[in-house]
């Protein structure tokens, strides 16, 4: 990976799942491991922010504390240092390797959470993606749920990892709007999915969509 992303892309197929907390997306992007795994296809689980040792440790800045902890333009910086890091040690790697690549979250949470959380700061990030990851998932998709049945989930599960949680309803309605755009603009990479139906209906689309972009 170079910094104007120039670089020729790796062989393996790289798939991101994306949607607002609680959305259900990181057990899904787990049972379409689990699911490519059993047939003996070799796939690569990760997420972000974090999937490497140093984006972890970036990780815990970002997502631990009071909301007002860092301003939306210091994370961008913080979220992007975490993906260049990932991107470097172990997406790139993988899908030169021929290896596909399941990522719980990826750029387009930046142009969602700090994009448009707070001021219209989209072009900043779009700048800085391009300068500094250059490259998009072959395949998106965003699992869409009602915000108030998401962040009751989310709140559920009582982690330290609660900073954007708290930021409230209001930002996960706005949050999925923004996901929901970012699917209406480029059609080809997302698949949207309904993400308020059991798991296992959940997964078995989420498989076929996958088999389907082969
Ligand atoms: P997770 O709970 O799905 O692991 O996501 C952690 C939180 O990080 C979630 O609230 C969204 C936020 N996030 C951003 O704000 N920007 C980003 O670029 C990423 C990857 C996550």
């Amino acid at each position: 990976m170079t910094g104007d992303g120039s670089d020729a892309p790796g062989h393996g197929r790289f798939i991101s799942f994306e949607g607002i907390d609680g959305s259900g997306k990181s057990t899904q992007a787990r049972l379409l491991h689990e699911h490519l795994t059993a047939r003996g296809e070799d796939a690569l689980l990760t997420r972000e922010p974090g999937g490497s040792p140093g984006a972890e440790e970036i990780r815990a800045l970002v997502l631990q504390g009071e909301p007002d902890r860092w301003s939306a333009e210091t994370e961008i910086l913080l979220f992007t240092a975490a993906r260049r890091d990932h991107m470097e040690r172990r997406v790139l790697p993988a899908l030169d390797a021929g290896r596909t690549v399941i990522c719980d979250r990826f750029a387009d949470s930046t142009r969602a959470y700090q994009g448009s959380s707070r001021g219209d700061l989209r072009a900043m990030v779009d700048q800085l993606h391009t300068l500094m990851i250059g490259r998009e998932p072959d395949l998106t998709i965003l699992i869409d749920i009602d915000p108030e049945v998401g962040l009751g989930r989310a709140k559920a599960r009582r982690t330290a990892e609660e900073r954007f949680e708290d930021f409230g309803l209001d930002l996960q309605r706005a949050m999925r709007q923004v996901f929901l755009d970012l699917a209406a603009a480029e059609p080809e990479r997302f698949r949207v999915i309904d993400g308020a139906r059991p798991e296992a209906e959940v997964a078995a689309e989420v498989a076929r969509v996958v088999e389907a972009g082969r």
